[in-house]
């Protein structure tokens, strides 16, 4: 149970101001969906809510459970169960995909110490674990012997984020377009497992540009919708067909990529 609160963020990479005055807050068990044109702040915001070092906070706050969680490192955040599935997933030699996640899901048991949270004490139960949530994201066992990601298509990579999510259970998940690039079995499996994993408490945050994996989730409470960075409108789950009817002009967003 967890209680994320955005307060006017303002957030810079590089010295050029991204984020410009960002408000949101989630509680436990909702799920959320962030639409918004190309180049208004989605990654950006998703990037500084877990701490990358190359985004600088300028001033506003984001908080966890009422505690600012602006000074705690991105390995800190996602100790504390904020977990961020990647816009574009990168590949990494060596670490093989069984191992990684079987280390994540102990640390963050481990530093959550939640009692509810399942405790696998031997590979074999751990496997047993992943068999049912890679049959849910559609990606077969032979993908536990690889490397992270390496050689992934796109759709698998973005299945494979999804499927971190699942594995892990964190309490605050962020996807970031997960369902770009994926056919169209896998979108309505991804927004399944959303729904399992908001289910148990857990808040979801999905950013996306279509409004077909919202309508497959359980559950949405709101839409917000972002540019140039910051939250121009909130609404009810309806407002994502309402955008993909209508673009983004109908609120006034005239110009995209541009801030
Ligand atoms: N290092 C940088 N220097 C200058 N501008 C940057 C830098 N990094 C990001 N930006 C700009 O910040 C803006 C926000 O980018 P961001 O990736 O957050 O957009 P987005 O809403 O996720 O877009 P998309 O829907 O295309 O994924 C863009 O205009 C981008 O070009
Ligand atoms: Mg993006």
């Amino acid at each position: 149970m967890a209680v994320l609160e955005i307060k006017d963020l303002h957030a810079q990479r590089e010295g050029k101001e991204i984020l410009k005055g960002v408000n949101l807050k989630t509680g436990p068990g909702e799920v959320h969906a962030i639409m918004g044109p190309n180049g208004s702040g989605k990654s950006t915001l998703a990037y500084t809510i877990l701490g990358h070092p190359k985004y600088e906070v300028t001033s506003g706050d984001i908080l966890l459970d009422g505690q600012s969680i602006l000074e705690w490192t991105a390995d800190e955040r996602a100790k504390k169960g904020l977990f961020l599935a990647f816009q574009y997933p990168t590949e990494v030699a060596g670490v093989g995909y069984s191992h990684f996640l079987r280390t994540a899901y102990n640390a963050l048991s481990k530093s959550l110490g939640d009692q509810n949270r399942e405790v696998f004490l031997t590979v074999r139960e751990f496997q047993n674990y992943l068999k049912k949530n890679l049959d849910q994201v559609g990606l077969r066992q032979d993908f536990l012997s690889r490397y992270l990601n390496e050689g992934f298509s796109g759709g698998e990579k973005k299945r494979s984020e999804v499927l971190q999510m699942a594995v892990l259970q964190p309490k605050i998940s962020i996807l970031d377009e997960p369902d770009s690039g994926l056919d169209i079995d896998a979108v309505q499996a991804v927004a399944k497992a959303i729904s399992q994993v908001s289910r148990k408490d857990a808040t979801v945050i999905v950013i996306t540009h279509y409004a077909r994996i919202l309508k497959f989730l359980d559950r949405l409470d709101y839409v917000h919708v972002m540019a140039q960075g910051k939250m121009i409108k909130e609404g009810p789950k309806e407002l994502a067909d309402e955008l993909e009817q209508k673009g983004y002009a109908w609120l006034g967003i005239t110009e995209t990529s541009s801030q």
